[in-house]
Parts: structure tokens; C-alpha cells; sequence
């Protein structure tokens, strides 16, 4: 896995892209920027195979390399089911095809490079919307969210891991402050920090809690709760009745 460095760098971007110089780097600064990464793929997991149906489809919107799906289609192998991991940058797609090649996941794991909000889909037992919501301009999102409602059929799961912040000034500079202490403890460097911020601002666009679960109620979901939380990092499961 190579090390994210780019903010290292003095000629990195200022604004954030998910382009080849950051799928070169994707997979290091996954973990090494969102708490609870690995954990929570497990625990999708374990609700995949609580709530789908041997050989039904699971879309992955805004899958980037592939580290998630491969991983379920992994841990999953005995319920056959399909998996579509879909995203905008082909330099993600690409890589995320050569990692399916990799590991023989070929058969029943598929990348399509696709923006999720024009693409149609198809009938399926659930949706993943691991941390990409955040980065859909927020005018957009409801019209989104209803599309993957109408997608799912009766019983089917969304799952939403996003970064949240809290409208609660000192509870969110506390969880800020504990963030910036968790990606100090990861290497990176005061500098880096700062200048990956400055990158993300207005492209990465935070919701509150109590706003997703607003705007996920406002698709058409009637049963929704968080089964894990680190501070400003909150995985929410949805039902579709
Ligand atoms: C933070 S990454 C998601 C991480 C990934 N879900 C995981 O858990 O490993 C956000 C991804 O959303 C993709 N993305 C953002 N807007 C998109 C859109 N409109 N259509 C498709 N993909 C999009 C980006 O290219 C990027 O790969």
C-alpha cells in the first residue's frame, strides 16, 4: 500500500479530487483518516447477511477502489450475491477492477464507472453509501436518496456512513479537536492536516445527525438507526418497509 503523502507535497492541490494521484494513495489514507474503518465493514457485513437474500444485488455508490465490496464478497462468498460498486473517477474504477482481477472476484463483483446521481438502478437488496454522500452537493442528495429508495425492494437495507458535524459548538470543537488527535496518532503532520482541510473544504459537506436522518426520512425510510459511532463518524442502518 503506498503512503499518502500529498499534502506533504508543496505542490498539492487546493482543491480535492479523487484523481490518480489520490487512488495511488487511497487505500493508506482510508485508514489512516476514518476511525473505525475496518470494524465497520464488518459490521455491514454482518447485517448484509442478516437482511439479504442468497443471489440478490448489493450496490456499493461511490465505491472507490473496491476495498469494501471485495471485502464482503470475501467474508460473503456463501450467499452468492452481486455485487456493483459504482463511481465517477475512472482512475477508482480502474484500480478497483485490477484489485477484483487480483483476487479472482471477477464472477460476481462488478465496477462500473458511473455518477450515481444519472445512473439507473436496478432492483436490489441493499445500497452502501459509504462516505460519498458527504461529497454530493447537498441540493441533491433528497432527489438521490429517493432513487435508492425506489431501488430497494421491501425489506431491503440502506446503510449510510458519513462524517457528521454537531450543531452543539463545544461538543463539536471537542470532536474535532479528538479527530485532529486521532490523525496526529496516524502520522500525519500538523501541515498535512491542515492543508488536507483547506482541500476539503465545500467539497466535503458534512451533515448534522439529526439533518441525515431528516433527509433520510425524507426519501421514504421509516426505520433508521446508527449501529456505530466514533465522535464525528456515524454509521446509520435503514430500512425499507
Ligand atoms: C470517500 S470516497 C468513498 C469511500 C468508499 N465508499 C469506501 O468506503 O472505501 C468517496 C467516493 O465517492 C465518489 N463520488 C463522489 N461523487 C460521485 C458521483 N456523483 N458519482 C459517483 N461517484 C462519486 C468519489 O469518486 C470517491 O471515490
Amino acid at each position: 500500500m503506498t503512503k499518502d503523502t500529498i499534502f506533504q507535497k508543496t505542490d498539492c492541490p487546493d482543491e480535492f479530487t479523487f484523481n490518480r494521484q489520490v487512488v495511488e494513495v487511497f487505500d493508506d489514507m482510508l485508514e489512516r483518516s476514518i476511525p473505525g474503518y475496518h470494524q465497520t465493514t464488518g459490521m455491514i457485513s454482518d447485517l448484509l447477511r442478516h437482511f439479504c437474500r442468497p443471489g440478490e444485488r448489493v450496490y456499493d455508490l461511490g465505491c472507490s477502489t473496491g476495498t469494501t465490496l471485495l471485502e464482503l464478497a470475501r467474508q460473503l462468498s456463501e450467499m452468492n450475491l452481486v455485487f456493483f460498486g459504482l463511481d465517477s473517477s475512472a482512475a477508482m474504477i480502474e484500480k478497483a477492477q485490477l484489485k477484483a482481477r487480483m483476487l479472482s472476484r471477477k464472477q460476481n463483483v462488478n465496477f462500473l464507472e458511473l455518477d450515481i446521481l444519472a445512473a439507473e438502478l436496478d432492483e436490489c437488496g441493499a445500497v452502501l453509501l459509504n462516505y460519498t454522500l458527504q461529497f454530493l452537493r447537498p441540493p441533491l442528495r433528497p432527489r438521490f436518496l429517493k432513487k435508492v429508495y425506489a431501488a430497494l425492494r421491501p425489506g431491503g437495507i440502506l446503510i449510510v456512513c458519513e462524517k457528521v458535524i454537531s450543531h452543539r459548538p463545544v461538543i463539536n470543537r471537542a470532536y474535532i479537536n479528538l479527530y485532529l488527535d486521532f490523525k496526529r496518532r496516524q502520522g500525519y503532520s500538523e501541515t498535512e492536516i491542515a492543508k488536507k482541510r483547506e482541500a476539503l473544504e465545500n467539497i466535503l459537506v458534512p451533515f448534522s445527525i439529526h439533518e441525515n436522518l431528516d433527509l433520510i426520512k425524507e426519501s421514504g425510510f421509516t426505520e433508521t438507526e446508527s449501529f456505530f459511532q466514533w465522535f464525528n463518524f456515524v454509521s446509520f442502518l435503514s430500512i425499507k418497509k
